[in-house]
């Protein structure tokens, strides 16, 4: 057990809790004393975490199920969480995403509304449904994870690299609107991690263990850091990529 416990009290509800980002994180915030809302699909697998967590930590680890792809279920979520939220306890970390193949999706464009209901309409409509109870309390960590992908649009993968642009516009004006109530909102911007989003794909280099990259998250989050790029050299690979001019960038194979 950790010997600083600075977050009891806490509660961090972590949606997408089987991603194993989202697993590290639970560790890292109940090893510092807070309890855990572990949300998602797979009740089963979000038990064995909650075990585990609460076990190691002697934190409160619970879980809810909550499919994305259901606005009742996330209404439901939001209802939940809202007490937690007026009550000045609640941190949220949004870390809940799919990204079928570009190839799959161009094929079949049917399989884009549940890409953007899942990782772009799911994610606004609970943090609305949220604001008003956290902006009485004054106080909250929101952290939504994004992604380099949607910092600009790529042949390879733009479908998905919309769907987090999409994202972090809102994130950034949600952090606008939630910083005059003392609410922080953190946009992490992930590059390749070793998670199963990734796993098998071609092209993957240098990728972020979930361990780590969750202990920067958090101390970014801490730190009322605003925009984190992880691993770190991810911000220069993007601030290159950004100033490729059109006509070059249009013919690259990336
Ligand atoms: N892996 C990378 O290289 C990378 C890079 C940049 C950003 N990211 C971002 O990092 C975050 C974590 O992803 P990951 O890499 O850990 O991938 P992952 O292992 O595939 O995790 C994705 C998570 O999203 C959940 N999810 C998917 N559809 C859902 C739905 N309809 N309802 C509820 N939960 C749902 C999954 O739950 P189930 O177990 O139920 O499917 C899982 O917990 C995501 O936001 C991802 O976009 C990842």
């Amino acid at each position: 057990m950790s010997a600083v416990r600075d977050l009891q009290g806490r509660l961090w509800a972590i949606v997408g809790g089987s991603s194993p980002l989202a697993r590290a994180f639970a560790h890292r915030v109940a090893a510092r004393g807070a309890s855990v809302l572990l949300v998602g699909r797979d009740l089963d697998d979000l038990a064995r975490t909650a075990a585990d967590v609460s076990l190691r930590h002697q934190v409160e680890v619970l879980v809810h199920g909550c499919d994305l792809g259901d606005p009742d279920q996330v209404g439901l979520l939001a209802r939940r969480l809202q007490s937690e939220a007026e009550a000045g306890r609640l941190d949220l970390l949004l870390a809940a995403a799919i990204m079928p193949s570009q190839a799959a999706m161009e094929a079949d464009p049917a399989l884009v509304p549940p890409l953007w209901q899942v990782n772009v309409t799911a994610p606004i409509d609970l943090l609305l449904r949220l604001a008003p109870a956290w902006q009485r309390a004054g106080r909250g960590t929101v952290v939504v994870v994004g992604s380099v992908a949607g910092d600009r649009g790529r042949l390879s993968n733009h479908l998905y690299g919309a769907s987090k642009a999409a994202l972090a516009t809102f994130t950034a004006g949600f952090r606008n609107r939630m910083a005059r109530a003392g609410v922080h909102v953190l946009t992490v911007k992930p590059g390749f991690l070793d998670t199963g989003m990734t796993w098998g794909l071609p092209g993957i280099f240098l990728p972020g263990q979930p361990d780590p990259v969750a202990g920067t998250i958090l101390a970014a989050a801490l730190n009322r850091k605003d925009v984190l790029y992880v691993p770190g050299f991810w911000w220069l690979i993007l601030t290159i990529l950004k100033h490729i001019p059109e006509p070059i960038f249009k013919r690259l194979k990336i």
